[in-house]
């Protein structure tokens, strides 16, 4: 590996891909970064450097000093992410004067094409995002970023969430509106602590735990297990064969109003089953959870019971 890099360098040296050389400095996608980025031929005396850009584009360039891009040019003395890197070789714009078609404009490229510039040093940290529900709906990297104007504090967004999702998904703002819902409007849980918005391996952009559970246990570990006695629901159905995780009108998130008909969905074959004499089981009597405590599974219990 060591070897390839170095004569990866080498080459990308001797051939002179500036902005190739620096995408590759990037960290992350590397390989994607080398194969995607160059333009056609681009020749190094195609670049003509941040500080020429300046000279035209002062504010632009001197905001650009705290961006998080710039962080790398000034660990790697001027040669990290610069102008050129996103906006392509400049030699043609500015003999031009500024001619605005020999420069790439972000507004004028497909959503496809934003992304492709973007993953050219960022599709190591973001693999999934070419097959994303966000990509696939031509959301490019823009429709939630923005490099020079963003109004987020962190991560270059382009507002905080969940602001920034429920511009597109407003569908989505009654439900953490309900009586009971996760506090994502009072900022303890975000939209991203479930959702990966640059796509994952699971439907519904949904995360997953490490052992590839739902993401749910991260948060809710005392529900994770593994238990002895698993109940199988949750194992088959996970959390949101009774839950509904963004909000819901019954306590606990849970999908129906009344536990026992939640529970007799499957279990209806007991749904009168009478114990020690109690009447136990059907939808008026006491909920089938005062007994059956430890819903999730349990170590003691085959029936979850205290
Ligand atoms: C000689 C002055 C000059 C230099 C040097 C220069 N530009 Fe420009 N640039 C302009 C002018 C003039 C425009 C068109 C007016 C405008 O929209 O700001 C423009 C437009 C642009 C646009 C499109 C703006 C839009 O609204 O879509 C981009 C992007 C851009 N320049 C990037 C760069 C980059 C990157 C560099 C360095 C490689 C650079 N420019 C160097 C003068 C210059
Ligand atoms: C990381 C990629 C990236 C880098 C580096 C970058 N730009 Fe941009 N630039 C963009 C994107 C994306 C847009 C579209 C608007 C946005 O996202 O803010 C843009 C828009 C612009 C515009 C259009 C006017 C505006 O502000 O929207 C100009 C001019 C411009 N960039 C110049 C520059 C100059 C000069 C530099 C270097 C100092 C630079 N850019 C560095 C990605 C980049
Ligand atoms: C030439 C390589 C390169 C290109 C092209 C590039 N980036 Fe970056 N990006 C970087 C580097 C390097 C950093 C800094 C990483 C760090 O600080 O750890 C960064 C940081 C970021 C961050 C993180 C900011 C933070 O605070 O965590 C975002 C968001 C981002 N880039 C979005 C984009 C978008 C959107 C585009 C396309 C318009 C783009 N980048 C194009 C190299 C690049
Ligand atoms: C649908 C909205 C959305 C889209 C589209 C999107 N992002 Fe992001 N991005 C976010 C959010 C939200 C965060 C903050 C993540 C968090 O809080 O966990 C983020 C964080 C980041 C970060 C910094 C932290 C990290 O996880 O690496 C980078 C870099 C980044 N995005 C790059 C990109 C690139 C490149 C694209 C396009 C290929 C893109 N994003 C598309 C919403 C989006
Ligand atoms: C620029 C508009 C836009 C923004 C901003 C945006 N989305 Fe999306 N999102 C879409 C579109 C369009 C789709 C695909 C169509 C659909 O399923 O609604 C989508 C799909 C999704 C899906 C998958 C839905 C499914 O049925 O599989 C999830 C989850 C999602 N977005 C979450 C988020 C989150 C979380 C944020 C904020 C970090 C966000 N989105 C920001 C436009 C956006
Ligand atoms: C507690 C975890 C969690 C949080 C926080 C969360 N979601 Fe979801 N979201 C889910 C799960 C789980 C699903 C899948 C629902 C299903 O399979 O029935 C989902 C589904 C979706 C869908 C697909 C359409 C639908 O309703 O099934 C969209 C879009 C979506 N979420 C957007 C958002 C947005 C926007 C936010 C923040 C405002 C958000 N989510 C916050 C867990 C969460
Ligand atoms: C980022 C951490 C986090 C993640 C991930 C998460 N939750 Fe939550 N959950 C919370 C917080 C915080 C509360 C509110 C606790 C409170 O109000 O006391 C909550 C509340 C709940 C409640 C209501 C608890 C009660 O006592 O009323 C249920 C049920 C629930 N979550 C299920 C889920 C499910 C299902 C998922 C996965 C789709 C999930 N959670 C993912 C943090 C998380
Ligand atoms: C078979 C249905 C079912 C499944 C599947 C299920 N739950 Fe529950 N959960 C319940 C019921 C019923 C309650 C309410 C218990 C009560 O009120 O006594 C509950 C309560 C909760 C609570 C509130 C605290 C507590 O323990 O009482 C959390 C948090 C929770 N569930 C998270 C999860 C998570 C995370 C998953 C997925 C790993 C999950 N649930 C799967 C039925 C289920
Ligand atoms: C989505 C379907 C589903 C739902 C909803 C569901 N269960 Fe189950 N439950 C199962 C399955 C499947 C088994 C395993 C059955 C077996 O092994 O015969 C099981 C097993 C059990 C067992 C252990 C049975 C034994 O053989 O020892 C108890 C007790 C139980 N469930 C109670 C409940 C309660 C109480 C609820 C409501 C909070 C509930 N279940 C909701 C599907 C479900
Ligand atoms: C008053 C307490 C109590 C209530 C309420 C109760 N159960 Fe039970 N349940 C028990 C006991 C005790 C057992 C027997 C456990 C054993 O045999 O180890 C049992 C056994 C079960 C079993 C496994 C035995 C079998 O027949 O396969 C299931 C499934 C079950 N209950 C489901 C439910 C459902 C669904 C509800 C609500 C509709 C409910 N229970 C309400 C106490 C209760």
């Amino acid at each position: 590996m060591r070897r390839f890099l170095t004569s990866m360098a080498c080459f990308l040296l001797l051939t002179g891909f500036a902005g190739t050389r620096l995408a590759f400095a990037a960290g992350g996608g590397q390989q994607q970064a080398t194969t995607s980025q160059p333009k056609a031929a681009a020749d190094s005396t195609d670049f003509v450097g941040q500080e020429t850009c300046a000279t035209c584009h002062a504010d632009v360039a001197t905001k650009f000093g705290t961006n998080p891009h710039s962080r790398l040019a000034l660990q790697h003395a001027g040669k990290g992410v610069t102008c050129e890197s996103c906006h392509g070789p400049g030699k043609a714009h500015v003999e031009g004067g500024g001619d605005v078609t020999k420069i790439r404009r972000f507004d004028k490229l497909s959503a496809k094409d934003v992304s492709a510039t973007c993953l050219g040093c960022h599709a190591g940290a973001h693999p999934n995002f070419d097959r994303s529900p966000h990509a696939k709906a031509n959301v490019s990297c823009l429709g939630c970023h923005s490099v020079h104007a963003p109004e987020a504090q962190e991560h270059l967004l382009k507002a905080e969430q969940p602001k920034l999702c429920f511009t597109c998904h407003s569908d989505q703002k009654a439900a953490f509106d309900m009586p009971f819902h996760h506090p994502v409007n009072e900022g303890a849980v975000s939209c991203s602590d479930c959702h990966d918005p640059h796509g994952t391996f699971g439907n519904n952009n949904l995360k997953s735990t490490a052992d590839q559970n739902m993401i749910c246990t991260k948060c809710h570990a005392e529900t994770r297990g593994p238990f002895v006695y698993e109940h199988a629901a949750v194992k088959a159905e996970g959390c949101v064969g009774c839950h509904t995780p963004h909000g819901s009108q019954n306590a606990r998130l849970l999908n129906m109003p009344n536990i026992n008909v939640l529970c007799n969905q499957c279990h209806s074959r007991v749904a009168n089953h009478t114990i020690n004499g109690m009447g136990a089981g059907s939808d008026e009597l006491a909920p089938c959870t005062s007994c059956h405590t430890y819903i999730h599974g349990s170590n003691i219990n085959q029936a979850f019971l205290r």
